[in-house]
């Protein structure tokens, strides 16, 4: 039948990866979802803008409501909350899936949005918004469902992650290590919102969201960010065996929950503290399940596009009505026994 026809906004250090995906990989992609699938067009602000992956130049417009007027499932990677808010709002009311990595944007209008998605029937996924590459959300919203989650703890910024863990390790200077996480595509397009702690906060309202069934905006998040972090604090820690690190805490209480991002002192043998770069790691406690652990690329291009693609071949498969999850043959079938195999140290 017809392909499933995608539109991509935005191809910035996230989107020129998914475009490349989309039109190198478009058999894998294809088979995974068990139909075909097109990318129909991308919406960027200049199309003669050099980007990490050559685009071919009749699938870039600047017309992105007509773009969303005419695809099956958009994907929207522009960020910040306008014109990316509208454009999802625009897609959503009339029916059509949305996959978005736009945290900034779900921690302020997450419950307005999934309400338009609810009345219109058309579905909503963001895995890609928090911890980068780590599936997280939909473990929290769908494997735990049947439990009650009590506590969710950890790095989920890994702009900040990356500044603190160059300063620790290689005296790197702040403005120094930041530029940088802006050249390996770490920090958002204002870095303002990394290095505050905006990012990380908006992580924890969706986190809190999800996690407690609650509709937590940013404006619950009480928020410190790095930028009063200094060199000597790092070498005083570091001197007696702690680092620094940005954690985001969402944690059930008497009252009902506390929502909270600061700079944060841990022993060097705690398990957060040995991650390194822009890794995040994010601990689960629930009340049946204990302790649960997630750790992975929590930025950058390249990882952030596997969660988008994940959750857009997730979303196509419901819309092609093919929930059997078909198991694709990338290997031709040839599959060799594996037995015992010695492990890499
Ligand atoms: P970039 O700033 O690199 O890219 C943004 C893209 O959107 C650009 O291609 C830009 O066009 C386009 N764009 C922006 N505004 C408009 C507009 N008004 N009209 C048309 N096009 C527009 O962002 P990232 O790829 O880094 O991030 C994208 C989203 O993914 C954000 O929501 C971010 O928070 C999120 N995210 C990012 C991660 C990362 O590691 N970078 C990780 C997880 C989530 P042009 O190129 O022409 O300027
Ligand atoms: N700027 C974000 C970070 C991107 O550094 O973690 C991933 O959400």
């Amino acid at each position: 039948g017809e392909p499933l026809k995608i539109g991509l906004l935005g191809a910035g250090n996230v989107g020129a990866q998914v475009a490349r995906t989309l039109v190198e990989e478009r058999e894998l992609i294809s088979s995974r979802v068990g139909a075909p699938i097109k990318l129909i067009g991308i919406a960027v602000r200049d199309v003669q803008a050099p980007r990490d992956w050559k685009i071919p130049g009749e699938l870039l417009t600047t017309d992105a409501e007509a773009l969303v007027d005419q695809a099956d499932l958009i994907i929207e990677l522009m960020g910040g909350l306008e014109p990316a808010g509208a454009l999802i709002e625009r897609a959503l009311r009339s029916g059509t899936a949305v996959v978005t990595g736009n945290k900034a944007l779900l921690a302020v209008r997450g419950g307005e949005l999934s309400s338009f998605a609810a009345e219109s029937g058309a579905l909503l996924r963001f895995e890609a918004s928090v911890g980068g590459a780590i599936p997280i959300l939909r473990p929290i919203q769908e494997s735990l469902s049947g439990d009650r989650i009590t506590k969710v703890m950890g790095i989920v910024n890994g702009t900040t992650n990356y500044i603190l863990d160059q300063m620790d390790s290689t005296g790197a200077a702040f403005d120094d290590a930041l530029a940088e996480a802006q050249r390996l595509g770490y920090a958002e397009s204002d870095p303002t919102a990394d290095v505050e702690g905006h990012d990380a906060a908006a992580k924890a309202a969706i986190l809190g969201a999800l996690a407690f069934h609650a509709p937590f905006s940013i404006d619950d998040v009480y928020c410190e960010g790095i930028t009063a972090v200094s060199a000597a604090d790092i070498e005083a820690a570091a001197a007696s065996g702690y680092v620094i690190k940005l954690l985001a805490i969402v944690e059930k209480n008497d009252d009902g929950a506390i929502l909270r991002v600061h700079p944060t002192l841990l022993p060097r043998t705690h398990p957060l503290a040995s991650v390194r770069g822009a890794f995040n790691a994010v601990f689960v406690v629930a009340e049946n399940a204990g302790e649960l652990m997630f750790y992975g690329q929590g930025a950058g291009g390249l990882p952030t596009s596997s969660a988008i693609l994940g959750d857009v071949v997730s979303v196509a498969r419901r819309l092609h009505g093919d929930s059997a999850h078909p198991v694709s043959a990338d290997t031709n079938g040839k599959w060799e026994s594996v037995r015992a195999l010695p492990v890499d140290e």
